[in-house]
C-alpha cells in the first residue's frame, strides 16, 4: 500500500482536466509565506558560480549541524542531517531497534511505510475523539508488550493538536525508565517551539526527535530535516544512514533559512492570526474544527463519510483542494478534511467555497 499524501497538485489537475496554476492547494501543510529572503540570495550566488556544485558536500555537515545545535542550545554531536524528516524515520528505526512499534492513530502515512521497509511490526493505539494522547495509558500499553518502541507525533498530523510540554516530558521519561526506544516526530514544532522536548530528549539514551525544515520554511522541494538524539545514538544514525543525504546547495539554503529569526517570529505570528480567524469562520459555518497549534486544521462535516467525494469534487470546481482524511486509520468512516492555514485572502476563498458547498449539501441531504 503506498502512502497517501496531500499536495499532489499535478495529479488532481490531470484528473479534473484543470490547470494546476488555477488551483489553490489547502491539502499540503506548507507555509504560504514562501522561503526566507536569504534563500534567493543563495540561489543567485550559486547561479553565478555553478562550479560550486562540483565537489561532494562534506559528509559530516559540520557547519549546518553547528547552526542547528546553537539554536537549540545542544551539542552538534546530537544532530543528524537527513533527507527530510521523513527520510530520517527509517534511519531512526534502524538505530534504535525494537520488533514492535506503537503508533497512535490516525498517523502520518510514512510511519507505516518506514516500519514495513525496516521489517518491524506496527501496533496501533487509537487516539480519542479530541486526539489527545493519554500518556499514562500509552505507557502502560507499551510496558505490557514485551519489547516495543513507539513513534509519536506532536504537533499531530492530521489534527494539529500538541501534547502539553509536561505530558511530552512524562512520555520521554517513561520510555527512558522502560529503556525502550521512542521516536518523537516534531515536524511542526516551529509553530509551537515552547512545547519542544528536544533538549531533554538528547540527554536520555533512547529518544530520537525529528524536526523538519520543509513545512515551516516553505522548502519542501529542498528535502532537508534533522534528528536530535543522544550523541551515541546520533553517531549510530550517521554511520548507518546514507552518506550524503543532502546536497551542498540544499545545505547552503537551509543554513541561510535557519539564520532568519525575524522570519520565524513573523511566520508564527501570521500563522496564529490566520489560524484563529479561519477556525472561527469555519465554526460559524457549523463545522466541527479541532483546536490546532500548527498550520492546518482538521474539519469534520456533518455528513455520512461516503458523501465526502461529492463535497471534494464540488470544492475542486471552486478551485479549492483539501486533504480527504478518510485514508487515515481511524478516520475512514468520518467526513473529515484537513485544510492548510494560508494567507487571509486565500483562506477567505476557502471559507466562501465551503459555505456554498455546505449549503448545497445541507439542502440536498
Ligand atoms: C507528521 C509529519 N512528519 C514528517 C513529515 C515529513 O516532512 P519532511 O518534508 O521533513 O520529510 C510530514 C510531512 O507531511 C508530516 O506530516
Amino acid at each position: 500500500v503506498s502512502p497517501v499524501h496531500g499536495g499532489d497538485l499535478d495529479a488532481v489537475a490531470r484528473r479534473y482536466g484543470a490547470d494546476p496554476a488555477s488551483l489553490i492547494d489547502f491539502s499540503a501543510n506548507i507555509s504560504p509565506f514562501g522561503p526566507p529572503a536569504g534563500v534567493a540570495r543563495v540561489l543567485v550566488e550559486y547561479a553565478s558560480r555553478p562550479r560550486a556544485l562540483a565537489p561532494y558536500p562534506g559528509v559530516s555537515y559540520e557547519r549546518l549541524r553547528t547552526r542547528i545545535a546553537e539554536r537549540l542550545r545542544i551539542e552538534p554531536e546530537a544532530v543528524v542531517i537527513g533527507h527530510g524528516s521523513a527520510g530520517l524515520i527509517e534511519v531512526a528505526l534502524r538505530a534504535e531497534t525494537a520488533p514492535t512499534w506503537f503508533v497512535p492513530v490516525p498517523a502520518f502515512s510514512e510511519y507505516r511505510r518506514a516500519l514495513r521497509a525496516v521489517g518491524v511490526r506496527e501496533q496501533t493505539f487509537a487516539l480519542p475523539g479530541d486526539f489527545a494522547l493519554d500518556v499514562d495509558a500509552f505507557l502502560r500499553s507499551v510496558r505490557a508488550c514485551g519489547d516495543a518502541g513507539a513513534l509519536v507525533n506532536t504537533p499531530h498530523n492530521p489534527s494539529g493538536t500538541a501534547l502539553e510540554r509536561e505530558r511530552a516530558l512524562a512520555l520521554v521519561e517513561g520510555f527512558d525508565r522502560l529503556k525502550r526506544p521512542l521516536i518523537v516526530d516534531e515536524a511542526f514544532i516551529d509553530y509551537a517551539p515552547e512545547r519542544s522536548i528536544a533538549r531533554e530528549a538528547v540527554r536520555t539514551r533512547h529518544a530520537i526527535v525529528l524536526h523538519s525544515l520543509t513545512k515551516f520554511y516553505a522548502l519542501a522541494g529542498v528535502r532537508v530535516g534533522y534528528a536530535l538524539a543522544h550523541a551515541d545514538t546520533a553517531r549510530r544514525m550517521r554511520e548507518t544512514g546514507a552518506s550524503w543525504p543532502i546536497g551542498s546547495l540544499d545545505e547552503a539554503i537551509v543554513f541561510e533559512a535557519l539564520a532568519d529569526e525575524a522570519y520565524a517570529r513573523q511566520t508564527r505570528l501570521d500563522n496564529e492570526r490566520e489560524r484563529v480567524a479561519l477556525r472561527h469562520s469555519l465554526i460559524a459555518l457549523g463545522l466541527h474544527v479541532i483546536p490546532s497549534v500548527a498550520n492546518f486544521l482538521l474539519v469534520e462535516l456533518a455528513l455520512p463519510a461516503e458523501r465526502l467525494d461529492v463535497v471534494i469534487d464540488a470544492l475542486i470546481q471552486e478551485r479549492v483542494i483539501v486533504r480527504d482524511c478518510r485514508s487515515y486509520e481511524g478516520l475512514e468512516r468520518r467526513a473529515t478534511i484537513r485544510v492548510a492555514v494560508l494567507d487571509g485572502e486565500r483562506n477567505r476563498i476557502l471559507v466562501n467555497a465551503l459555505a456554498r458547498v455546505v449549503r448545497l449539501f445541507q439542502r440536498g441531504s
